[in-house]
């Protein structure tokens, strides 16, 4: 028999072997999900919305890859929507999201009005095409975006949904949870144990939107589970969506309750 300090050498080197495995899975995980070209075209049904008087399409892109009136759109409706809930923190919130945007490995979603779209059944004016982002650009109108990236969080492969912003006149009309629902399947198509995002306190209606409504929860790592004092001195709460028991364990029961 081996002596003890040996076997327990031996264990060490098991151990970490085991753990570097893992984390080169999860790597690959990230990579082939990253390299697909368009998450989309996996979901013929998910690329088009026509109800609730609302008629769009969606389109992929990438951070790399943005024309300056997409960059400017964004820009514009990120202020229209956002400003409000972060308060005076905006001005520096909003430098952070300009680098983000640009990113290679932001993933995007961008919604287009479809061609001779009417809002309600009324075909619109063309004074009524001008929306509160103000879509500048060629190509049909936009009224919305997704930002999500894969990402790994507690050693589980997620997707994180970096921002879900609709102008005013597609919001409350199912688009929503039509998107995020979507966000959700391509997250399984790509193994992800999760989808994670987070929301800022103020922005009631968005907190709302996903807890009562899409069933998100505030994760172990949100500010508040980790530490209700920490919790108290930030704006925001980190939620999640997981799919597997250790996605589960790790992001949404803490180890006393797990
Ligand atoms: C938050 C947001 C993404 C929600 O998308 P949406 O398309 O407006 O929401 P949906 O129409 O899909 O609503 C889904 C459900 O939430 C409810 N809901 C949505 N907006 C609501 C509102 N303003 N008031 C009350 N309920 C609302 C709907 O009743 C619906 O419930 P149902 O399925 O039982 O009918 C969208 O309103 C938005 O872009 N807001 C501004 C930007 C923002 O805050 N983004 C989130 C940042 S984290």
């Amino acid at each position: 028999m081996e002596p003890k300090r040996l076997q327990s050498s031996k264990e060490k080197k098991i151990r970490r072997k085991e753990v570097l495995e893992k984390k080169k899975a999860i790597d690959e995980i990230i990579k082939k999900a990253s390299s697909v070209k368009d998450h989309l075209a996996s979901f013929p049904p998910f690329c088009h919305y026509d109800r609730n008087g609302l008629s769009v399409y969606l389109e992929s892109g990438s951070g790399d890859q943005l024309s300056s009136p997409i960059k400017k759109y964004i820009q514009n409706l990120l202020k229209v929507n956002m400003e409000g809930p972060y308060g005076s923190e905006w001005p520096m919130e909003e430098k952070v999201k300009r680098r983000e945007m640009v990113a290679p490995e932001a993933r995007y979603i961008f919604v287009r009005e479809s061609p001779n779209a009417t809002l309600d059944g009324k075909s619109l004016r063309a004074d009524e095409k001008m929306t509160s982002a103000g879509w500048m650009g060629d190509g049909d109108r936009l009224v919305g975006f997704v930002h999500y990236r894969f990402i790994v969080e507690e050693d589980i492969p997620v997707i994180y949904v970096y921002e879900l912003q609709l102008e005013s006149c597609a919001q409350g009309k199912g688009l929503g949870k039509f998107l995020m629902q979507l966000i959700e399947l391509i997250a399984h198509k790509n193994h992800m144990g999760a989808v994670m995002l987070t929301v800022q306190k103020a922005n009631v209606l968005a907190m709302n939107f996903y807890t009562s409504k899409l069933r998100y929860i505030i994760s172990t790592i949100s500010p508040s589970r980790v530490d209700p004092l920490i919790g108290a001195e930030k704006n925001y709460e980190i939620l999640c969506k997981t799919f597997d028991a250790e996605a589960k364990a790790k992001l949404e029961e803490s180890e006393m309750t797990g």
